[in-house]
C-alpha cells in the first residue's frame, strides 16, 4: 500500500491488489482512491508474501471495480496488472472469446492474462514470453499463477520498470520511488526484457528467454533528496524528467494501430464533443501559456473556435457562455484560487467543464465534469518545467480527439499526429542534450538587464513561457513579443543591453520570423551580437542573420512547442544558478496560489 501510495499520482480512479494466500489468489479491487482499498483491508486483512497491486487511471473502460486491476483469467488462476495500452487487444479479445474465454471487464488489460492462460503448459515465465511475441503496444505488465505462489513474472515494453533487490524481499515497481523505502539496490529493466522475482532473487531474461546480467544500481539519494534524484534543484530534474513525464502524460493513451487517441477519463461523451460549439480555456502563469499552445491545436485540428483568458481577468468581462460552450480549466496545482473561481463561473453559467490537472485529488479534478489527467509526477519547482509540456501535450491528445469526434481529420492525418507525439519524448531527450551549449549562453547574458523574446504563431506561447520562466526565477526582466509586431513600436528598445531570442524553427512562418529577425539586425544591438535563436537541426542558413544558434532536433510545428520550450527552461535555469538565486522557491511566490 505503501508504495502504491508513492504511485498514485499516475492514476487514482480505482485500486487494487492479489495477494497469494494459502494456496489461493485473493483479489481485492476497490472504485476511487487508494484509502477506499486500504479502509477494506483494514476491516478484512489479507496475510501473504507475494502480491501484486495496481492504481488506475481509466483509458480502457470507465473506472468500475471490475475494470481495476488486478485481472484474471477465467480459472482465476493468473492475476496480471498492467500500465500502457495493448494496442492488438481488440484482436486477441475476438480470437479468446471464440476460443471459449469469458471476459468480465472493458479493459484491455484483461486480454493478457487470458493469452496467459492460453499459453500455460505449466510455467508462467514460459507463458508470459510466450505471449510477449503475440502483444503489441506500450506496456509494462506483471503477472502471478496460483500454482507457482512464490513467483513474479514481469515484461518491460515501452513503459517503465524497475526491479528492487532487498534483503530476503524483492519488488518490483513503474517508479523507483516506490521502493525506495525497502531497499536502495535496484535493476532498470530495459524494453524486450523479461524479469522473475523469486526467492531465489531478481532474474533477468531476453525476449527469447535467454539469461542477462545486469546492472546493478545503488541509489543514494536520502529520503529528503529522494525525489530529487541526485540533481542540485528540483527544477533542472523536473527539466530532464521530461523524456518520462511525457512518457506518462502520453504513453497509455495513444493507439497506432486503431488509428486513435484514449482519453477514457473525460467523462464527456462523443455526442456531447460533437454539441459542442466554442471552448473557453481559463488558466494563470505557465497554465495560461499552454492553453495558448492549445488554441493554435485546437482550432487547427477540430475548428472549434477557442478563446484563451487568464483566470483571474474571466470572471470580471461578463464572459458569454452557454450550455453548448466547453470550459476548460488547466493547472498544474488544481488549487488555483482564479482558476476554480473562473471554473465555477463556467459551470454556473451552464457550461460542460473539463480540467486538465496535474494533482491527484485536487479541488479542481474533483468540481469538473471530466479531467484530462497530467500524470506528470509531482512537481516541486515554483517554476512550472514539466507541468507545461505535459499540458502542451495533452492539448494536443484533446485536439486530436476533438478533430476525430467532429469528422474533421482524415485517418492518415491522425496517424501522423500519433506519431509525432509518440516521438516526442525522444526528441525531448535529444533536446536536453543542448545543455552545455545553453549554459554557455547563460553564461554570456547573464548581466544583462532587459531579454526580449520573439515567437510567431504556435512558437508566440512558447516565447512567452520563456520570459515568463527568466523573470521568475532570475529576476531579469523579460518580455515576450509577437515577431510581427515588433515594427509597430518595440523595435524601438533594440539596443545592445537588449539580447533578443526568437524561436525560429521550421514552420509554416519560418520565412516571416527571419524577415522580422533581419529587422532586428539592422538595428544597433544586433551588430554586438545579441541575436540569438532556437533553429531546426540542419539549417546552416540562419547563421547569417543571427549571432547565436542553439539547434533542437525538426519535428512537425504542432509539437514544436514542447521541443522549443526546453532550452529556454534551462537558459532561465542556468541564468539564476549563475546568479546565485533560490531556484526553487524564488522570492514572492508560492507553488500553489490559493488566494485570488
Ligand atoms: O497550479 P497552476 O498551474 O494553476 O498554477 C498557475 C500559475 O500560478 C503557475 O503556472 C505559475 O505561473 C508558475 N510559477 C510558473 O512557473
Amino acid at each position: 500500500m505503501h508504495g502504491l501510495r508513492r504511485l498514485e499520482y499516475r492514476g487514482y480512479d480505482s485500486a487494487g491488489l492479489a495477494i497469494a494466500d494459502g494456496g489461493e489468489l485473493v483479489l481485492r479491487r476497490e472504485v476511487g482512491k487508494l484509502n477506499n482499498l486500504e479502509e477494506g483491508l483494514k476491516r478484512a486483512p489479507l496475510t501473504g508474501n507475494v502480491g501484486i497491486g495496481h492504481t488506475r487511471w481509466a483509458t480502457h473502460g470507465r473506472p468500475t471495480a471490475f475494470n481495476a486491476h488486478p485481472h484474471t483469467d477465467c480459472s482465476g488462476q493468473i492475476v496480471v496488472v498492467h500500465n500502457g495500452i495493448i494496442e492488438n487487444y481488440l484482436d486477441l479479445k475476438r480470437e479468446l472469446s471464440d476460443a471459449g474465454h469469458r471476459f468480465e471487464s472493458d479493459t484491455d488489460t484483461e486480454v493478457l492474462a487470458h493469452l496467459v492462460e492460453s499459453l500455460y503448459a505449466g510455467d508462467l515465465f514460459a507463458a508470459v514470453l510466450a505471449a510477449y511475441r503475440r502483444i503489441e503496444g506500450t506496456f509494462a505488465t506483471v503477472f502471478m499463477h496460483r500454482d507457482e505462489p512464490g513467483k513474479v513474472v514481469g515484461l518491460r515494453h515501452g513503459a517503465p520498470l524497475v526491479a528492487g533487490l532487498g534483503s530476503e524481499e524483492h519488488f518490483l515497481a513503474s517508479d523507483v520511488t516506490a521502493i525506495l523505502d525497502y531497499t536502495r539496490q535496484v535493476v532498470y529493466l530495459d524494453d524486450g526484457e523479461v524479469v522473475v522475482v523469486s526467492k531465489e532473487g531478481v532474474r533477468v531474461f531476453d525476449h527469447e528467454g535467454l539469461p542477462k546480467v545486469k546492472e546493478v544500481h545503488r541509489i543514494d539519494w536520502n529520503p529528503a533528496a529522494a525525489e530529487k534524484a541526485g540533481y542540485e534543484h528540483f527544477m533542472l530534474k523536473e527539466i530532464f524528467e521530461q523524456p518520462s513525464s511525457l512518457t506518462n502524460t502520453l504513453g497509455g493513451r495513444l493507439d497506432e494501430r486503431e488509428g486513435r487517441v484514449f482519453l477514457g477519463d473525460l467523462g464527456l461523451s462523443e455526442a456531447e464533443l460533437r454539441s459542442i460549439d466554442r471552448i473557453v480555456i481559463v488558466a494563470c502563469g505557465t497554465a495560461y501559456y499552454a492553453g495558448l499552445v492549445g488554441k493554435y491545436m485546437i482550432e487547427r485540428l477540430s475548428r472549434l473556435p477557442v478563446e484563451v483568458d487568464f483566470a483571474s481577468e474571466f470572471r470580471y468581462r461578463d464572459p458569454v457562455i452557454t450550455d453548448r460552450t466547453l470550459a476548460i480549466a488547466i493547472s498544474q496545482s488544481g488549487e488555483t484560487a482564479d482558476t476554480l473561481a473562473a471554473l465555477r463561473e463556467c459551470r454556473r453559467l451552464g457550461a460542460k467543464t473539463l480540467g486538465i490537472i496535474n494533482a491527484i485529488g485536487s479541488t479542481m479534478s474533483r468540481e469538473v465534469d471530466g479531467v484530462l489527467s497530467l500524470q506528470s509526477g509531482p512537481e516541486i519547482s515554483v517554476a512550472s518545467t514539466k507541468a507545461y509540456t505535459s499540458m502542451v501535450a495533452a492539448l494536443l491528445l484533446l485536439a486530436t480527439h476533438l478533430g476525430q469526434v467532429r469528422e474533421e481529420l482524415a485517418d492518415a492525418v491522425v496517424a501522423g499526429l500519433i506519431n509525432d507525439m509518440k516521438r516526442l519524448p525522444g526528441l525531448v531527450k535529444q533536446t536536453l542534450e543542448t545543455a552545455d551549449e545553453v549554459q554557455a549562453l547563460a553564461e554570456t547574458f547573464a548581466l544583462s538587464q532587459h531579454f526580449l523574446f520573439l515567437g510567431r504563431g504556435i512558437n508566440f506561447p512558447t516565447a512567452m513561457e520563456g520570459a515568463l520562466k527568466l523573470k521568475e526565477i532570475s529576476y531579469i526582466h523579460a518580455e515576450a513579443y509577437a515577431a510581427g509586431e515588433m515594427k509597430h513600436g518595440p523595435i524601438a528598445l533594440i539596443n545592445e543591453a537588449m539580447p533578443v531570442l526568437a524561436l525560429a524553427t521550421r514552420s509554416s512562418t519560418y520565412d516571416k520570423v527571419i524577415s522580422n529577425l533581419q529587422e532586428a539586425k539592422s538595428r544597433k544591438g544586433a551588430a554586438r551580437g545579441t541575436v540569438i535563436a532556437i533553429a531546426t537541426e540542419g539549417d546552416r542558413a540562419i547563421t547569417a542573420h543571427v549571432d547565436r544558434v542553439i539547434y533542437v532536433p525538426g519535428c512537425s510545428e504542432l509539437v514544436s512547442p514542447v521541443i522549443n520550450v526546453v532550452p529556454l527552461q534551462l537558459l532561465a535555469y542556468y541564468t539564476a544558478r549563475i546568479l546565485g538565486k533560490d531556484i526553487d522557491q524564488p522570492r514572492n511566490l508560492a507553488k500553489s496560489v490559493t488566494v485570488e
